[in-house]
């Protein structure tokens, strides 16, 4: 199975609507593939906060209003920010009976004030052990940060690091949330404290976006990626029902899938993009894929090898934290740079002689994970 076709909008704080972000995507993605649309027989619209955030929705039928009569299956998909890794592996399976399906995900979440998309990004909480004790995402994360930190002696520094090396990778990523804006570290560790230890620059910000995938199951040209490996695995929603804060086990269960499927291990990957909603999830993630040994992410880090030309590039689009978040996007803008790397069409910010890129795209506190294989 085949990635035939990408694209992305711009991600930020913008005025289109759903809608319009979705059919930009569209509409970029199947031009991209070189197909008509009518070639496309299925569509999977990932989205997450249409009910909390825009009181909309019934995307799948918004979107055949953008496709006036094509009455194919249009369906939506919502496991929070793994929304569209997860309308990914499901379309992926569902090219044993079509031959080309299309992936958008689209996220509007800039319009409301700060309380009113914190409270709804938090209905991706429990409703009764996280929603009202007041858990939202930044303090779920904060507690993860504490934990680690206690555990394996990362540091506040290494966040900083994190963070500094993704706003130097968005500043060569046009579509970037944060493209032009010039962070320093002296900015980054002072900036204020949003859930300690985490600060603003420890956060991936509010975006609006769109991102979308034609996912065909055959070769057609050599632009086509081919997907070695696809895995979903879920897991408990709220922190009281785990033993463990620094490890998210959807994650280990989805990697050890992938890379079966792949006939590869976590050293074998050259370039990934992981879901750094905050900068710590940055470090759980390499750990819970096997890139280094538990407890060692803030070794990598500190020794640059996760910069562009290190030994494994992370989060070269800006990762969520720089390139942006826009929620029910994510999974698929990740697929799209990997896409755009192993095709060497990523411009200033390629990465060199790249054969496997890897995708990790969490839903909530690790209580879904998406992870996909690409090879060149
Ligand atoms: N990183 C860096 N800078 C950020 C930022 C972020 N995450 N969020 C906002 N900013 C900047 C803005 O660009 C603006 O800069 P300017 O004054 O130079 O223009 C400034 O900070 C104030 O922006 P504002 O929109 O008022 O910030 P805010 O206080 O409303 O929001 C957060 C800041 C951290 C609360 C918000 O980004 C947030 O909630 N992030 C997490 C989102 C989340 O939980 N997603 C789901 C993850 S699972």
């Amino acid at each position: 199975m085949y990635v035939r076709g990408v694209a992305k909008t711009k991600f930020g704080i913008l005025n289109e609507s759903v809608p319009e972000l979705a059919y930009e995507a569209m509409t970029k993605a199947v031009h991209d593939a070189g197909l008509p649309i009518e070639d496309i027989q299925v569509i999977y619209v990932a989205n997450f906060a249409g009910g909390p955030l825009q009181n909309q929705l019934q995307l799948n039928s918004v979107i055949a209003s953008l496709l006036p009569g094509i009455n194919i299956p249009i369906i939506r998909v919502e496991t929070a920010c793994a929304s569209a890794g997860a309308a990914t592996f499901q379309a992926l399976h569902m090219l044993k009976s079509f031959n080309n399906i299309m992936v958008v995900g689209v996220e509007k979440m800039t319009n409301l004030n700060i309380y009113d998309t914190t409270k709804g990004i938090s209905s991706a909480g429990d409703l009764i052990l996280d929603q009202k004790e007041g858990l939202s995402f930044p303090a779920s994360y904060a507690l993860v940060a504490q934990q680690h930190m206690l555990q394996y002696g990362t540091s506040e520094e290494d966040l900083a690091l994190i963070s500094l090396k993704d706003h130097q990778n968005a500043n060569m990523n046009p579509l970037a949330h944060f493209y032009e804006k010039q962070v320093t570290m002296e900015m980054i560790k002072h900036s204020p404290v949003v859930c300690s230890p985490l600060k603003l620059f420890d956060c991936s910000p509010v975006s609006d976006g769109a991102a979308a995938l034609i996912l065909s199951r055959k070769r057609d040209s050599d632009r086509d990626i081919e997907v070695v490996g696809s895995a979903l695995a879920t897991d408990t929603i709220s922190f009281c029902q785990r033993k463990n804060l620094t490890s998210f086990q959807a994650a280990k269960v989805a990697a050890r899938e992938a890379y079966s499927q792949a006939g590869i291990t976590g050293k074998q990957v050259d370039f990934a993009e992981v879901h750094d909603c905050f900068t710590i999830a940055e470090i759980v993630a390499m750990e819970d894929l096997g890139f280094c040994e538990q407890g060692q992410g803030k070794k990598m880090i500190r020794d640059g090898e996760t910069r562009l030309g290190g030994r494994l590039p992370i989060g070269t689009d800006g990762g969520l934290k720089a390139n942006g978040h826009p929620i029910g996007a994510t999974g698929a803008s990740q697929i799209y740079e990997i896409v755009t790397q192993l095709r060497g069409e990523a411009g200033k910010r390629q990465v060199k002689d790249a054969r496997y890129g890897l995708s990790h795209n969490i839903g909530g506190v690790g209580g879904t994970c998406a992870v996909h294989i690409l090879k060149r």
